[in-house]
């Protein structure tokens, strides 16, 4: 791919023991045909030389806000101007935070608020800073502000603890900035998506879910947006917030989900089915607390509706993608459901074993039409997203232009 050709990539690099591959994300990024320049936090300088990046990106690096003009010819002001693109990796807590408070007190946080570049965030960090409320709630308001974070990816970390909070690899942040660069290849297409669970309430206070976090089903609705479409995302309970730009509609129920999905397709051009939908709710549903006074209970089930059969046999049908979740015989359960819900695509996701889809921040697809089955190979759902979103518009647009000629 040469989608970083001439690109003005601004490389930001704060305090953290994962700015050793920053070095490495300089160099893909110079490699990729990226002009590079590079501001580090004074915290970052303990942890690799500014001296190693000038060598890698064949120019000054940049970190005193009060002196940066006068070394370089190049201040905030004009670094902020310069960039078409900024990318802060490894993005450590303190940074993060500064920057949901807008607190410009070095050279990297003063540069980003004065900049209109898209602004990507590769945390890394302890497991525990990273799940601490405070940072979640930063990560979230930047979120809202039209950030994209990248990563962090789970392991082991360099502290010797196991968790989510080592910075992705600088190959997959590298294709992260690449789809930025791509053409609006959804532009003026309308998508609507489901994503996360449903909850069929048995009495006021309990019901039938799933594990299904949204994760998935909300990083294909900012893909989706970032390649130009107006998106919209039909959601069930989950702990996420919204993606930049994208109408989010809040359901409980898989028979609100119905409502929901029916109100918004007509206009629609490709419907996601991401969601985990309840295939079936209790008949009755006890509207006071169901007590304990019995030592077995049967509660009598009724399918809800198949939402995504009902989408692709409208008349003038979107272009209809569902997943299908399955822990054995992957490839011909997903290849049935194919075909006996009449979808264009299906997207066959393995949920079981430890590398299970649910609540993960990866995931692997395996991209099934009429034609073959395209495999989408492990990595973050944010990149996966992107990944797929492409397959979906080329189907789409090849579809289309079929039917036109
Ligand atoms: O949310 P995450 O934690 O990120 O996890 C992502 C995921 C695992 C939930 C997601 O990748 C996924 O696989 N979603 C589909 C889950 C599922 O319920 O699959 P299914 O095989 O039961 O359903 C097949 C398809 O029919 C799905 O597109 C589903 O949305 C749709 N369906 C199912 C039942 C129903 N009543 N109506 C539907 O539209």
């Amino acid at each position: 791919m040469t989608e970083l050709k001439g690109k003005k990539i601004l490389l930001g690099i704060t305090g953290g023991i994962a700015a050793y591959k920053s070095a490495v994300l300089c160099r893909e990024l110079k490699r990729l045909g990226a002009d590079v320049r590079v501001i580090m936090t004074t915290a970052a300088t303990r942890f690799i030389t500014p001296l190693t990046l000038q060598a890698l990106s064949n120019q000054p690096v940049h970190n005193d806000l009060f002196e940066a003009e006068s070394d370089h010819g190049m201040g905030h002001i004009e670094l902020a101007r310069w960039a078409e693109q900024i990318v802060i990796a490894p993005a450590s807590a303190n940074t993060i935070a500064k920057l949901a408070c807008g607190q410009a007190d070095n050279l990297l946080v003063t540069t980003v608020l004065a900049s209109h570049a898209p602004l990507y965030l590769a945390p890394a960090m302890n497991h525990a800073m990273w799940r601490h409320p405070a940072t979640q709630a930063n990560v979230e308001l930047l979120i809202s502000h039209g950030v994209k974070i990248v990563g962090p990816d789970a392991g082991e970390q360099a502290c010797g603890e196991v968790g989510t909070g080592r910075m992705l690899e600088p190959g997959e942040i590298a294709e992260h900035l690449q789809q930025q660069f791509q053409h609006n290849f959804l532009a003026e297409k309308q998508v609507v998506i489901t994503a996360g669970p449903t909850w069929e309430a048995l009495d006021p206070v309990r019901g039938l879910s799933n594990r299904s976090s949204g994760k998935m089903g909300y990083a294909l609705a900012s893909a989706c947006k970032d390649a130009g479409a107006t998106v919209k995302l039909i959601s069930g309970p989950t702990a996420l917030h919204p993606p930049y730009g994208v109408e989010c509609i809040n359901i409980t129920s898989a028979q609100q989900m119905a409502d929901a999905v029916m109100a918004n397709i007509s206009k629609c051009d490709i419907f996601i089915g991401v969601a985990a939908v309840a295939d079936y709710r209790p008949v009755n549903s006890e509207k006071q607390k169901i007590k304990k006074n019995q030592e077995t209970v049967t509660i009598e089930m009724v399918r809800n509706p198949d939402i995504l059969a009902m989408v692709a046999a409208l008349d003038n049908a979107p272009f209809t993608v569902g997943f299908a979740a399955e822990t054995e015989n992957i490839t011909s359960n997903a290849q049935q459901k194919l075909t006996a819900k009449g979808v264009d695509m299906i997207a066959a996701n393995p949920v079981s074993g430890d590398n299970s889809a649910f609540n993960s921040e990866f995931n692997e697809l395996s991209l099934i039409d009429r034609n073959g089955i395209t495999h989408l190979s492990r990595c973050s759902k944010i990149l996966l997203a992107q990944r797929m979103t492409k397959e979906i518009a080329r189907r789409y647009h090849e579809t289309y232009s079929t039917k036109d000629s």
